[in-house]
């Protein structure tokens, strides 16, 4: 009778103190993650564990590639931060996952809806912490996982966009800063209006950058260097609307995207060799800035001025435009005749303005399109919605069009047609063809 009590007391005794901190990569009801512990993924990429950042004595629970502990790339408790080393991570009675301060204060709760029997928290070698019953692999069945809860940091698998069947937004919240991990000023999100584009928002100024809208083959910000380090996928259903890319096992040790504090996004790769971070791309064109140049302005880096107005359009304050003030935007020199007849400038290469007051229609072909702008005295350009097969669809602009960049490389950019009164299009063709 003495030998199997004996057996079970050593049996608790190893596993509180070796169980977690031998690198197990999954934790059942019944065991808790105290500080100091951690979970290591099976193929030892990923740990998941308490820390303190930057200067902070503050602790939360967060997860980070093993390589690189101080580069966090999710974080648990982001807006309630433990005082003292005294948490602990266990199991709520309902099955989910929770973190208790020294006095058993829920501090952070993955708090889902779905009631687990015996659950289990497992780190993968995704980075994705996710919660499930014993018995079930089937990532369908996960109760919850961090991939839904994104930080700052999108790591390779990760999607950032929407699932519209369960009304799940996944996007990026910058951290306060390098002390302080609770939600910052900057967000990262698809916006699915119309067609789908990633905009950088900051809460107290509003968009600061767009990837252009997806023009069913890409963003037309997003660079090839981008497309040379990894593959990046978009799924674009009706159901489901992400940005996700993959992993280049043999040649990175690691990679993130990420949105820093101050707002600027940054792609990150972690080369086997050094396993040191190399930035791989964050956007640094002038041109990428939102509405650099104004309503109805196109931006060229490559120019010594890299901001014009469009053709047929005049500075709206010329005296503040020549002292490189492009706020102000610019005008029609010429109001448009409508309803009598007016024409169309091509212009090549370029991101497409914001869609700020559009329509548009899937089907249509570029001729129908024109004759539906014609209609509408509004109606100020339109282009083609997507760029496959030599293009179909149709959108159309109302009002001022904003931030709008031209690209020099080639197989950047869609082709956009503005309205002008047809005398304006005549003197181009005279005066001055090329801008
Ligand atoms: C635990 O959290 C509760 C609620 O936030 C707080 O009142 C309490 O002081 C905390 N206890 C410790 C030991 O930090
Ligand atoms: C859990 O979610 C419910 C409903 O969304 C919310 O009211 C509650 O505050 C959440 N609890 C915690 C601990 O986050
Ligand atoms: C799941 O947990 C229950 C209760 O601890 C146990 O009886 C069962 O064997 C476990 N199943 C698996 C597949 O681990
Ligand atoms: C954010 O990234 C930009 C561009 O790489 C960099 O200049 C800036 O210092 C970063 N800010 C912080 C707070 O890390
Ligand atoms: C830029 O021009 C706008 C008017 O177009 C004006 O309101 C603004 O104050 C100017 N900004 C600066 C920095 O001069
Ligand atoms: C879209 O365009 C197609 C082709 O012209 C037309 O048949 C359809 O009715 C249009 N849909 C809407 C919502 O306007
Ligand atoms: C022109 O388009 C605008 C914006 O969609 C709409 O509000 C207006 O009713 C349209 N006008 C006509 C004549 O169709």
């Amino acid at each position: 009778m003495e030998t199997p009590t004996l057996f079970i007391c050593l049996y608790f005794i190893c596993l509180s103190v070796f169980g977690l901190s031998t690198a197990a990569d999954t934790f059942s009801s019944g065991q808790s993650m105290k500080d100091g512990e951690s979970l290591v993924s099976s193929d030892q990429s990923f740990e998941l564990g308490f820390f303190s950042p930057g200067n902070s004595k503050n602790r939360y629970i967060g997860i980070w590639y093993k390589i690189s502990p101080g580069r966090v790339v999710w974080v648990a408790n982001r807006e309630n931060p433990l005082t003292d080393s005294h948490g602990v991570l266990a199991f709520g009675h309902d099955g989910d996952l929770v973190l208790f301060n020294q006095s058993n204060s829920v501090i952070w709760s993955s708090n889902f809806s779905r009631v687990l029997k015996n659950p289990v928290a497992q780190l993968l070698d995704t980075g994705n912490l996710v919660l499930r019953e014993n018995y079930s692999l089937n990532s369908d069945e996960y109760s919850w996982q961090s991939f839904d809860h994104p930080s700052d940091t999108q790591l390779p698998g990760m999607k950032l966009g929407w699932d519209l069947k369960i009304g799940l937004e996944r996007h990026l919240t910058s951290w306060k800063s390098m002390d302080d991990p609770s939600p910052g000023d900057y967000i990262y999100r698809l916006n699915i209006q119309g067609l789908p584009q990633f905009e950088l928002i900051s809460l107290g100024s509003g968009k600061k950058y767009r990837t252009g809208t997806w023009d069913g083959i890409q963003f037309s910000a997003v660079p090839m260097v981008l497309h040379a380090l990894t593959k990046l996928v978009f799924f674009n259903g009706d159901d489901e609307k992400f940005f996700s890319y993959e992993a280049i096992k043999s040649e990175y040790s690691a990679s993130i995207f990420t949105l820093n504090h101050s707002g600027i996004i940054q792609f990150y790769t972690a080369s086997k060799r050094s396993n040191a971070w190399n930035l791989a791309y964050s956007p640094n064109d002038p041109c990428d800035s939102y509405s650099t140049c104004g309503a109805n302005g196109i931006c060229r880096s490559s120019r010594a001025s890299i901001c014009n107005c469009l053709k047929g359009f005049v500075p709206k304050s010329p005296e503040e435009w020549n002292l490189l003030n492009w706020s102000g935007g610019c005008t029609r020199r010429i109001p448009i005749n409508c309803p009598k007849e007016d024409g169309f400038l091509k212009l090549a290469k370029v991101k497409i303005p914001d869609l700020l007051e559009f329509w548009l229609n899937e089907s249509m072909s570029l001729e129908e399109c024109q004759a539906e702008c014609l209609k509408n005295c509004s109606c100020t350009a339109y282009a083609n919605s997507d760029v496959n097969g030599g293009g179909s669809g149709c959108i159309l602009w109302f009002g001022n069009l904003i931030d709008i960049k031209e690209y020099e490389e080639d197989n950047y950019g869609q082709t956009l047609h503005i309205r002008l009164p047809i005398s304006e299009l005549g003197n181009f063709a005279n005066q001055c063809l090329f801008l």
